[in-house]
C-alpha cells in the first residue's frame, strides 16, 4: 500500500494541499496550513458484487407536509433565520470573539424553554457558574434551560440520549468540542469537522434544531467556521463593531428560506434588545450641514435601512504614498470609484489621503451606495456639505454612468417618510418622486457639477 501522503489543511477555509506553505492558495489567508492526520487509503473503485442497496428514484410533485418552523420567541433572530427555527437543523452562529453570540443564544434558549420548548444550552467557554451569572444578569434565571458545561462529544451525546430530544441544542462554541474518533486538539480542522458531524447526525436523528458557536478569528489561530458551511443547513453571521451598540444578524446561508432579511439588535446592559424598525439607526444627529457626509437608502431584505457615509480628504504636502482607509465599506470598490472620479470627472485625489467610514458600525456591501459614497467624496474634496435631507443612491459604472439599482421606489419612499426632501439617483428611478425632488443623474459627471453647485 502507497504511503499516505501529508495533507496541510488551511484552518481558515478548510481547503487541503500537499506541502506546507506560508499563505494559502485558495483564501489568501496566512499562517493558517497545518498538518493533520493522512486520510486512510481507500480502493479506487466500489466492488458492486457485494452490499449495495438499491435506493427509489423520487418524483418532485410527491406533495410533501409544508416545513415545521419553531419562533424561537426572539423576532429579529426569526426573521434572519427566514421565519423561525426548523426542527433538525443545524445552524452555525458565526461572529468575532465579544460580539454576542453566546448572550443572543442564551436569551433565544431562554425564550424556547419558557415557551414550553426543552433547550440545552452547552458551554465549552465558560463555566457553569458564569453562563448562570449571566443569566441572572440579562433576568433570564427563572427560564428553565438545562445547562451545562463539557467539551467532550461523547459525553454530550450520551446525556442527550438520555432523556427525550430537546427542540433546541445550544453548542457555544464548536472549536471547544472535542470529538474521541479522532486525534488532534479541539479547534483543529478534523476535530471541529468531526465533532459537527456527529452533533449534527444526532440533531437530524431527533428532530432537534442544533445551534454551533463558531468564532471567527483573523489570525486563524482556531479553525474558522466556514471549514462547517457546506455541512450545516444554515450559516448566520453575527455581525458589527464592539465599540458601537448595534449588531447584525445575517444569514449567509438557508437551506430552508431566502437569505436577505437581516435581524437588527442592540446590546444593551440587560443584553440584546431587539431593533424592529432600524430606518433611522445609522444615522448621526446632525444639527448642521457638514461637508463629506452624504445619506444612502440601503435595502437590508425588506426593510430599508437609512445609512450615512462620510468622507474625509486630508491634502498631503509632502510625496509619502497617501493612504486609504475604510470602515463599513470595501476598499476595492473605493479605488475604483476614486479612479472612476480621477479619470472620467478629471478630480485628482492622488496626493490626498482618503478616509471613509459608514457610521454606527453598519457593513454596506450594496453596490447601490455607490454613488452616496461619490457624493460624500466630491463634497469632502470641494469641502461643500450637500443639502442635509438629501440622499442619494445607484451604482457606478466604469464608464462613470449612473446604473439602475433595485427597488429604487421603496428607498425613495422610506427616505421621504424620515423627512427627506431630495435625492439624487439613476435616471430610471423616478417612480416615488411625488414626495421627493428626484434628480436623475446620467453619469458621476453630473454628479459632480451638482455637487459643486450646491452651496
Ligand atoms: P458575548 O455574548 O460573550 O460574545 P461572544 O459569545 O460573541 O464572544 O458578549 C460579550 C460582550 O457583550 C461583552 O463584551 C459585554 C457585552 N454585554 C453587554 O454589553 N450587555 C450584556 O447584557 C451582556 C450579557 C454582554
Ligand atoms: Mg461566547
Amino acid at each position: 500500500m502507497a504511503k499516505p501522503k501529508r495533507r496541510y489543511v488551511c484552518a481558515a477555509c478548510g481547503s487541503v494541499s500537499h506541502r506546507w506553505q506560508g499563505q494559502c492558495t485558495d483564501c489568501g489567508e496566512w499562517n493558517t496550513l497545518s498538518e493533520e492526520a493522512p486520510e486512510t487509503a481507500f480502493a479506487a473503485k466500489h466492488d458492486l458484487s457485494s452490499g449495495g442497496r438499491r435506493i427509489a428514484f423520487e418524483s418532485l410533485d410527491t406533495p410533501t407536509p409544508p416545513l415545521a418552523r419553531r419562533t424561537t420567541g426572539i423576532g429579529e433572530l426569526d426573521r434572519a433565520l427566514g421565519g423561525g427555527i426548523v426542527p433538525g437543523s443545524a445552524i452555525l452562529m458565526g461572529g468575532e470573539p465579544g460580539i454576542g453570540k453566546s448572550t443572543l443564544l442564551l436569551q433565544a434558549a431562554a425564550a424556547v424553554a419558557r415557551s414550553g420548548g426543552l433547550a440545552v444550552y452547552i458551554s465549552g467557554e465558560e463555566a457553569a457558574g458564569q453562563v448562570r451569572m449571566r443569566a441572572t444578569r440579562l433576568g433570564l434565571a427563572d427560564a428553565p434551560i438545562r445547562l451545562a458545561s463539557a467539551t467532550s462529544v461523547r459525553d454530550i451525546l450520551t446525556t442527550l440520549a438520555d432523556g427525550p430530544p430537546p427542540a433546541l441544542v445550544v453548542i457555544d462554541s464548536i472549536q471547544t468540542m472535542h470529538s474521541d474518533m479522532i486525534e488532534g486538539a479541539p479547534g483543529t480542522v478534523s476535530q471541529v469537522r468531526a465533532s459537527a458531524f456527529e452533533l449534527i447526525r444526532y440533531a437530524k436523528e431527533n428532530d432537534a434544531a442544533l445551534v454551533l458557536v463558531g468564532h471567527v478569528t483573523k489570525d486563524g489561530s482556531i479553525a474558522g467556521p466556514r471549514v462547517l458551511e457546506h455541512m450545516v443547513d444554515v450559516v448566520m453571521s453575527f455581525e458589527g463593531e464592539r465599540s458601537h451598540q448595534y449588531r447584525i444578524l445575517r444569514a449567509l446561508k438557508n437551506r430552508f428560506g431566502a437569505v436577505d432579511e437581516i435581524g437588527v439588535f442592540a446590546m444593551e446592559g440587560h443584553g440584546l434588545a431587539e431593533v424592529t424598525n432600524p430606518s433611522m439607526l445609522f444615522l448621526t444627529g446632525r444639527d448642521e450641514p457638514v461637508a463629506g457626509s452624504a445619506v444612502f437608502p440601503a435595502l437590508e431584505g425588506t426593510r430599508p435601512v437609512l445609512v450615512e457615509i462620510q468622507a474625509l480628504i486630508v491634502r498631503l504636502q509632502s510625496g509619502a504614498t497617501p493612504r486609504r482607509a475604510v470602515v463599513g465599506w470595501d476598499s476595492g470598490r473605493l479605488a475604483m470609484l476614486l479612479a472612476v472620479l480621477e479619470s472620467r470627472c478629471g478630480l485628482s485625489f492622488s496626493s490626498a489621503e482618503v478616509y471613509l467610514n459608514v457610521a454606527g458600525g453598519y457593513r454596506l456591501s450594496d453596490p447601490a451606495a455607490d454613488l452616496a459614497v461619490a457624493a460624500a467624496l466630491v463634497s469632502a474634496l470641494a469641502d461643500k456639505p450637500l443639502p442635509m435631507r438629501s440622499v442619494w443612491f445607484g451604482e457606478v459604472a466604469l464608464s462613470g454612468e449612473i446604473r439602475p439599482v433595485a427597488h429604487g421606489g421603496l428607498r425613495l419612499k422610506e427616505a421621504a417618510k424620515l423627512g427627506f426632501d431630495q435625492a439624487c439617483g439613476p435616471r430610471e428611478d423616478g417612480e416615488a418622486r411625488e414626495k421627493l425632488r428626484y434628480s436623475a443623474m446620467p453619469g458621476l459627471s453630473a454628479l459632480v457639477d451638482r455637487v459643486l453647485a450646491s452651496a
